[in-house]
């Protein structure tokens, strides 16, 4: 949830590090600090609030060395606070420490070091792991040491990078656990240090993940790798091929209405290189498929949590569909205390866009406590959700700033349209014809997308007549059920009015209660199979006096009788319709969230990983 930056190299290690932390605010954003060795001193500043502040901060009292900390907080313990935010530095000021995780038994590591006169300065966890080391210091340990002692008594799961200015050539950093991912990066004399990658990524593309229970030292000109207990190990370096342009808001206000227009070439990229149109064929190499397993599966479960589990939704009737294989879609929080069922040839399909999410981590660790065969669908190159995982889809979607979610939406609803297709082939249970014809829906998938993108203005129009509501029922049926959930998640997260998303059938079982003058209704309501029975579920609306907005299919000639207001998506398979019927609603939440003049990329108490439980 936090974001972390590190530098040692030639540069003044300040505006390094302030850029890296804009990079990375998405990640958490109630306060913000920074330490540097400034001639051979420890220096903080840190404040409550958002990066900005430090910023001003930093100008009003400068610091500068070549070798510093950062840290963008989203609080767990301690309110948002300066005396909270992060860096935190030991009692004798000569180790400083951010963290990202949450360390789980701090209460009694904390009651130990302050039962020893240790006097803490914050109400944050975090301040026992740089306490702890320098108490190993104070035994004359070196500070890798002393810092990898530390950490064999943590629990929990965490990403921390140390400096101290005792040792002020190098940059102790650590993973434990899933959450918290930490990724170096290769310089020229000069290396960095982040959870992500887009702080990064502008320095350089030669990178190397950490993986858990591993201690990097990192000094200008080396990187050494190791385990918890000191064993050296050897690490890969990996060329980044994402561009950090695309990591920037460009010409457009918020990074929410960039990724929303993004996804033409998202979804591009997304089934570029991975069908072959001539043949209406599919390849997903990733996924170490062979023709036996592909056979052999009886039953995929898919996990994952908030909007990637309505693209899971969508991925439960696709493969249903398409390949006949019984799937279930379990939010990922649940998984794990669910005894889920399974067997031998049971598949668990992960999907996430950052790759860290500890409920869905903890949800493939259950899987493969259980002999399930796990594969996941991740945005975020070289993360856990990819790399614990027996194949995988990358999304191709490219860096996701906004808070919430939405290139990263479409994308994996195309992934799962491909999986599906290349599958039911590849167990025999796809004529060919048909199999072409899924594969040649696809391929007008983005060009589709980029026709709802030109409507904009209407939806901004119709957003100016509900920026005024208090809340908001959505409705949708069969495969676009799901995007009636992802509409009112979209709009209830940034401009924090009251939406549900409900299966159009349901209705009249209770939430029909709630329908009056007051309260729009969005009904999704494009020519797919259920097309009929949303018609009379808008009748059924509009009896009551609420104001209808109906999604459809363009040349619809019965629904603009029917409704207040038409959001139109061009005619589009059914099996991919949710890719299309989604965009006016990502737009339509954006528009009223940005004309009730809110934060739209960082709205309150959100993070934009949750690696916490
Ligand atoms: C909503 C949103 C969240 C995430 C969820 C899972 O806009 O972004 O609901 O979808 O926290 O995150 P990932 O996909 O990173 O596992």
């Amino acid at each position: 949830m936090c974001g972390i930056v590190g530098y040692i190299g030639p540069q003044n290690a300040t505006p390094v590090i302030l850029n890296g932390l804009k990079r990375l605010e998405y990640r958490g954003y109630d306060s913000a600090g920074l330490a540097v060795i400034q001639n051979s001193h420890i220096e903080i500043r840190r404040d409550v609030g958002k990066l900005t502040k430090l910023a001003e901060l930093v100008s009003e009292i400068p610091v500068s060395g070549h070798v510093g900390i950062g840290h963008t907080r989203w609080a767990t313990h301690g309110e948002p606070s300066a005396r909270n935010a992060h860096p935190h530095i030991g009692m004798t000021g000569n180790v400083v420490v951010v963290h990202n995780g949450i360390v789980e038994n701090y209460r009694e590591l904390h009651d130990d070091l302050a039962a020893e006169g240790v006097v803490f300065s914050s109400d944050t966890d975090t301040e026992v792991i740089v306490q702890l080391v320098e108490r190993f210091q104070s035994t004359g340990l070196g500070l890798v040491e002393a810092a990898e002692k530390s950490m064999q008594q943590l629990k929990g799961a965490h990403g921390i990078v140390l400096m101290s200015s005792l040792e002020p050539d190098k940059i102790v950093a650590a993973r434990i656990g899933n959450a918290g991912g930490v990724v170096i990066g290769i310089g020229d004399h000069e290396m960095f240090i982040a959870s992500d990658l887009p702080a990064i990524l502008e320095h350089t593309r030669r990178v190397v993940f950490l993986e858990s229970c591993q201690v990097a030292i990192v000094t200008r000109d080396g990187l050494t790798v190791q385990t918890l207990d000191g064993k050296p190990v050897r690490y890969k370096e990996q060329i980044v091929s994402w561009d950090p342009i695309s990591a920037e808001k460009g010409e457009y206000r918020h990074f929410m209405l960039k990724e929303i227009n993004e996804q033409v070439r998202s979804l591009t990229d997304t089934i570029a290189g991975r069908v072959d149109v001539d043949c209406g064929k599919v390849r997903l190499p990733e996924l170490n498929l062979t023709p036996e397993f592909a056979k052999a599966i009886s039953k995929v479960y898919i996990t994952a949590c908030g909007t990637a589990a309505h693209a899971g939704m969508i991925g439960k009737i696709l493969l249903e569909r398409i390949t006949r294989i019984p799937t279930e879609l379990q939010i990922a929080s649940e998984f794990r205390y669910g005894d889920p069922i399974v067997g031998d040839n049971t598949l668990l399909l992960a999907i996430s866009q950052s790759g860290e999410t500890a409920d869905t981590l903890a949800a493939m660790e259950e899987g493969r406590k259980k002999g399930a065969r796990l594969w996941s669908i991740v945005n975020a190159i070289g993360t856990q959700a990819m790399r614990i995982a027996d194949g995988y889809i990358s999304m191709q979607a490219g860096p996701e700033i906004g808070v919430a979610s939405t290139k990263a939406f479409t994308a994996p609803i195309v992934d799962l349209y491909m999986l599906a297709v290349l599958l039911a082939d590849m167990r025999g249970t796809l004529g060919e014809k048909e199999r072409r014809s899924l594969v040649s829906g696809l391929c007008m998938i983005p060009d589709l997308v980029g026709k709802c993108l030109d409507r904009h203005l209407e939806v901004e129009a119709v957003a100016e007549t509900l920026k005024e509501t208090r809340s908001c029922l959505y409705l949708g049926r069969g495969i676009n059920m799901p995007i009636a959930y992802e509409g009112a998640l979209k709009l209830k997260e940034i401009s924090y009015i009251h939406a549900e998303g409900y299966p159009a059938g349901e209705m009249k079982h209770g939430p029909i209660a709630l329908i009056d003058r007051e309260m729009p209704v969005v009904v999704l309501a494009p020519h797919d199979p259920w097309y009929e029975k949303m018609i009379s579920q808008i009748e059924q609306a509009k009896a009551r006096g609420g104001t209808v907005i109906a999604v459809a299919t363009d040349g619809d000639q019965c629904i603009p009788s029917l409704v207040d207001h038409v959001l139109w998506v061009p005619d589009t398979p059914w099996l991919l319709s949710p890719v299309v019927t989604v965009i006016p609603l990502q737009l339509l939440a954006y528009y009223i969230a940005a004309k009730r003049g809110l934060d739209v990329d960082q709205p309150r108490n959100l993070a934009k990983s949750v690696t916490v439980e």
